[in-house]
């Protein structure tokens, strides 16, 4: 079993007492096949004198009043036993109490890139991300940190945060693992009913009508990516898209016909009661 860790007192006193490279992986729990693929990449890249850190935290200032904070879901158990399974050395699941002085002031703001897309949709939310992304660089001090590229906007995010702040953590992202039928993984998903989750599938399907037709414009990747999902939402009022656009990666600004370059398709759909979201990473070169 890990160690389990909940004070910021014990991880630090962890913290000193280790010799090697010290690899994290921040989550939320309610660990699956995604979560469990960043893991199994930091612990195959550890040094034998090394370990790997698993945060647990579901962070409150990442979620506006009206998220799914409280519904989220919490399976402590389960994770323990997952990290077990994948040679996780510590696994730091503080209290929100521990984490957060109720007298705080200050955080880390994301700038212009965390008001676009997601940012957009959800004020804050990367604000929030990125205060405790800091928050866990800070008490874990790790060499490299895992991120996966299902939070495409998130991983852009805290690799500018470790620029723009001299953080000096190596950041590797990991690709999005799907289920077999092309949905990507998330916690969220088990909110779907069977019905809500064929819908769900809609995503998957968009991103690669778009990635079909790459060799085109980048308007008319844009065009088919939404053409899916316009379908998809005709006379279906449990299926509201949020955002579909095609951005600069480096920026997550918009892009122009003339652009190459690397590019992200970013979707936000909500189905039913629940919100999800995908991508696809494109390398843009159009004739
Ligand atoms: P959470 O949603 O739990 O995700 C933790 C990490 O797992 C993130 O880096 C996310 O991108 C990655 N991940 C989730 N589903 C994935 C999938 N299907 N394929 C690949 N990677 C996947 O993201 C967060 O938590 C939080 O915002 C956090 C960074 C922990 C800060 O609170």
């Amino acid at each position: 079993m890990p160690k389990l860790i909940t004070t910021k007192t014990d991880l630090r006193a962890w913290r000193a007492s280790q010799p090697g490279m010290v690899s994290l992986v921040p989550t939320m729990g309610a660990l699956h096949e995604g979560h469990a693929t960043l893991i199994r990449a930091a612990v195959a890249g550890q040094e034998p004198s090394g370990s790997t850190v698993v945060s647990i935290f579901v962070n409150p200032l990442q979620f506006s009043p009206d998220e799914d904070l409280d519904r989220y879901p919490r399976t402590l158990e389960a994770d323990l036993a997952l990290c077990a399974a994948e040679g996780v050395d510590v696994v730091f699941a503080p209290e929100v109490a521990e984490m957060y002085d109720p007298s705080r002031q200050v955080g880390v703001t994301s700038g212009r890139m965390g008001t676009v897309l997601e940012g957009a949709s959800r004020p804050g939310h990367f604000d929030g991300v990125l205060t405790v992304v800091t928050k866990l660089f800070t008490l874990v001090r790790p060499e490299r940190a895992f991120f996966g590229l299902k939070d495409i906007q998130q991983f852009a995010l805290v690799n500018r945060l470790v620029t723009d702040l001299d953080l000096g953590v190596e950041i590797v992202g990991v690709p999005t693992v799907r289920d077999h039928d092309g949905l990507a993984l998330s916690s969220r998903n088990t909110y779907l009913s069977s019905e809500e989750r064929e819908l769900a599938l809609t995503l998957s399907r968009a991103l690669r009508a778009g990635q079909a037709v790459r060799a085109s414009s980048p308007s008319q990747v844009i065009a088919a990516v939404r053409e899916v999902l316009a379908e998809a939402a005709t006379g279906r009022p449990d299926f509201v898209v949020d955002y579909a656009e095609l951005v600069d990666f480096t920026t997550f600004g918009p892009v122009t016909d003339d652009f190459t370059g690397q590019a992200v398709v970013a979707l936000a759909v909500r189905v039913g009661t629940t919100r999800l979201i995908d991508n696809v990473q494109l390398d843009l070169h159009p004739a």
